[in-house]
Formats: structure tokens, sequence, C-alpha cells
């Protein structure tokens, strides 16, 4: 019988996964450019901790959260414990880690980033994945704006790296625990004159969080929240300074930006600056990278008040921006050895052992096969060259090199075939 995949759960097959390692590649170095460093955390985590930093009337902890009982946890101490999660992302990780391993008391300061699948059950469509990946990273310890537009320049490079130059970026401020709550009753008393027009969802979660409505898809509250206060308008002299310069750095550094006042983002742990990167070639799933700042998360976390920004981008939106810009080609192996004879079978295969060591790419065929077949074979694997050899030329010590692209053919030494080949390889 035939198992296929969940859905919403996507296989990454050799032909694709080429595009994500470079972008991985390029991910890595950029962040390495900005002195990021590797963090590594579980798939799995407490519910609790995405609950309580998430937020309790998000989408995603409301309803979108892969969520299980765990029989090892039950009966623990922990009674929270006995509840678990796959990760719908990794800034709570990340900051559980932090606060875990007390990073923050041998230097406060920590940049971190990671990779890795994260999970959300949202309905799938064209760019969203129930299953889906990010390379994402956090700045621990910093709550200068200089890091918040140190963020956003090491996107606009990772793009430019890629030579992705249309994600476009809004961004917006939040306010802090002094100007957030006079804004959140302002738009509440907003809201409430509209209650009768906005969706089911936003009027159920109107007290409790009511700048949700702000970031509600539905065309109903979009057009009831049209004239909504602006959190722009509210905030506090510090809050106001600290946006003034991320934006002033911005323009020095010429990253275009639009702001959007309307920008709340999905997850409540945000304050201050928050940014999206959003692209119109995906269709409705246009944000490539989204973050923010979350100053209160690490003390909500059990840790001290040390302040926190960082970004997620969404790997499978980057990849398919660059699969519609190019194909990338295949590489194939460096060498294909293509034999005739038992002895010449021996031969090519230690032979092929002692050239992948040295860090060919090298390929051969098992069964007996004709020439012709085997060339065919070389051929489709797109490899560089190709090695004839037959028990005559074995015994001979030469075989003919042949280059697939110019199709020029010579004879080599078999001695010497390592050097040939590595010559090949450097130019
Ligand atoms: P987020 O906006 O929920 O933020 O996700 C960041 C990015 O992940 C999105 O912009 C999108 O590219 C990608 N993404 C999210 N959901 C899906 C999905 N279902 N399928 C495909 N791609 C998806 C966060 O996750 C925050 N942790 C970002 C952050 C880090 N803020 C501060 N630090």
């Amino acid at each position: 019988m035939k198992i296929s995949s969940i859905k919403g759960f996507a296989d990454i097959l050799p032909g694709e996964v080429e595009v994500w390692q470079r972008v991985e590649s390029t991910a890595r170095r950029v962040l390495s450019a900005y002195n990021f460093a590797e963090i590594r955390i579980p798939i799995v985590e407490k519910t609790e901790l995405f609950r309580r930093s998430i937020g309790e009337t998000t989408d995603i902890v409301e309803k979108e959260m892969y969520t299980f009982e765990d029989r090892e946890a039950r009966g623990g101490d922990d009674s929270a414990g006995s509840r678990l999660t796959l990760r719908p992302e990794g800034t709570a990780g990340v900051v559980r880690a932090y606060v875990e391993a007390e990073l923050y008391k041998i230097e406060p300061v920590r940049k971190l980033y990671y990779m890795g699948p994260m999970f959300r059950r949202e309905r799938p469509q064209k760019g969203r994945t129930r299953q889906f990946h990010q390379v994402g990273a956090e700045v621990l310890g910093r709550s200068d704006p200089f890091i918040d537009a140190e963020i956003l320049l090491l996107l606009s490079d990772f793009f430019s790296a890629l030579d992705l130059n249309e994600p476009a970026l809004q961004i917006n401020s939040l306010g802090c625990s002094e100007c957030r709550p006079q804004y959140r009753q302002k738009l509440l008393g907003f809201l409430k004159q509209k209650e009768d027009s906005l969706c089911a969802n936003c009027r159920r979660r109107i007290e409790r969080n009511p700048l949700r409505a702000l970031d509600c898809k539905e065309a109903a509250c979009i057009r009831a929240t049209q004239d909504a206060p602006s959190i722009l308008d509210s905030l506090c002299a510090a809050c106001r300074d600290h946006f003034a310069i991320v934006q002033r750095l911005l323009r020095e550094s010429q990253i275009r930006f639009a702001l959007n006042s309307r920008m709340v983002r999905g997850l409540d742990y945000y304050c201050r600056t928050t940014f999206e990167w959003t692209t119109s070639q995906l269709g409705s799933q246009s944000a490539v990278a989204a973050g923010g700042r979350y100053d209160g998360l690490v003390e909500q976390l059990g840790g001290p008040s040390i302040p926190g920004v960082g970004f997620a981008m969404g790997m499978e939106r980057i990849t398919m921006l660059l699969r519609l810009k190019e194909t990338v080609p295949d590489a194939g192996p460096s060498l294909y050895i293509v034999w005739l004879g038992d002895k010449a079978r021996d031969w090519a295969f230690s032979t092929m052992h002692g050239l992948r060591r040295a860090g060919l790419r090298v390929e051969m065929e098992g069964d007996a096969r004709s020439i012709k077949s085997q060339m065919r074979r070389a051929d489709k694997l797109k490899a560089l060259s190709v090695l004839i050899v037959g028990d005559n030329e074995l015994s001979q010590g030469t075989a003919a090199l042949r280059d697939m692209a110019s199709k020029q053919q010579r004879q080599v030494a078999l001695g010497d075939l390592a050097i040939e080949l590595g010559a090949r390889k450097a130019d």
C-alpha cells in the first residue's frame, strides 16, 4: 500500500534542495559577518512556553499549534510539562535556552541564529505550509535603536547577496509598557463603536486583545478599522525617539521603507520596532521575513530584565522567489568511469574510492553494460569528464579521458589521474 505524506508537509527533493543549500550558506555567511553565533534548540517544547510568549489570544496559540499529551511528562511534578507542542516559531525557544543556560551571566549581549522546521496548522496554500522552515536571528541584551537598524541592514544584505532586490520593507512601532496601554484604551473605544461590523473572532477577543483587530484579514474588519487611531500618534517620547533613530539610520543606509501603523504582527511579545519584508510575487502569502523588538520577553520567561530584538524569514518563500528567477543547474560528477572487463571494473572501483577520498565527485556503473550505454548515463548525470578504461588499457597503464563539454579526448597515464583531475578541478 502506498503511504502519502501529510497535507501541508512537503518533501524537498534533489533538484530543489540545491536552492535551499544556497540560501542557507548565504544566510550563514551574512549572519557571521554581523557576528551571530548559531544556536540549535529542540523542535518540541512545553506548550506553556508558547502560550506565555506568543500570547493566548493569537491565532497561533488559539488554533494552529500541534500539541499533544506526553506520557513521560504526565504525573511529573510539573503539570504544565505534560502538554508538549511542535514549535510554531523559534524566538520563544531561543529565549528559553538563553534563560535556562544563564547565558547572560557570562556575557549579556548575545547574537544567536537558528534554522530549521516550524509547525503551524494553517490552511495550506501557495507559500504557506504546515511544516515550514525559518532562518531566524535574535539579539539579546541590547535596547538601542542601532541594533534594530542593524537587523534590517542584515536582511537587506542577505537579499542583495541572493540578488533578490524586490522585497519591500514596512516598519511600525508598537510602543512600550508606558504608552501602549493608553493606545489600547483609545483603540478599544474606537472598536466598541464599530463592534457590530467586526468579525466574530475580533468581537470575541476585543477586550483581551483589541490590537488583533488591526491584523484581521476579514474584509469587514479591514473596512471597519480603516480610520482606527494610529499607534504612531500615541507613542511616548522615548519610543518616538527610538523609532526616529531607526528611521534615520535606514535612510542614511539607503534602505527604502514605508510606515505601516496597522502592522501589529501575529505574536504578542512585540514592543517598539516591528517590521515585515513583503513581495508582490507570491500572492497573498507575501511576507518573506518579519520580526521586531520584544523587550519584556526574557523577564516574562523567568529571566532578568533583558531586551531582545530579532527576525525570522520563511525559507519556502525565499526559495520560491529564487526559483522564479533562475533554474539552478544541478551539478554532475567531476568524473564518470566507464569500464569494460572484470579487471577494469575492480580497478575503477578502487580508483573511484581513492578519488572520492581526495574530494572529487565520482560515479561508475556496477553492472556490466556497453560503453555506449555507460556514456549515455554519464551524459544524463551531467558528468564533467569521463574516463574510459578496459582491461587492455589497464595493462598499458593508460586510458582515454574525455571532456564532456568540449568532447575532446586524450590519453592519460593512470598513475597521473589524480593530478590530471585535480588540475581540472582547480581551473
Ligand atoms: P512570523 O511573522 O510568524 O514571525 O514568521 C516569520 C516568517 O516565517 C514569515 O514572514 C514567513 O516568511 C514565514 N512563515 C510563517 N508561517 C509560515 C507558513 N505557514 N508557511 C511558510 N512560511 C511561513 C516569527 O515567527 C517570529 N518568531 C519572528 C521573530 C524573530 N521576531 C523576533 N524574532
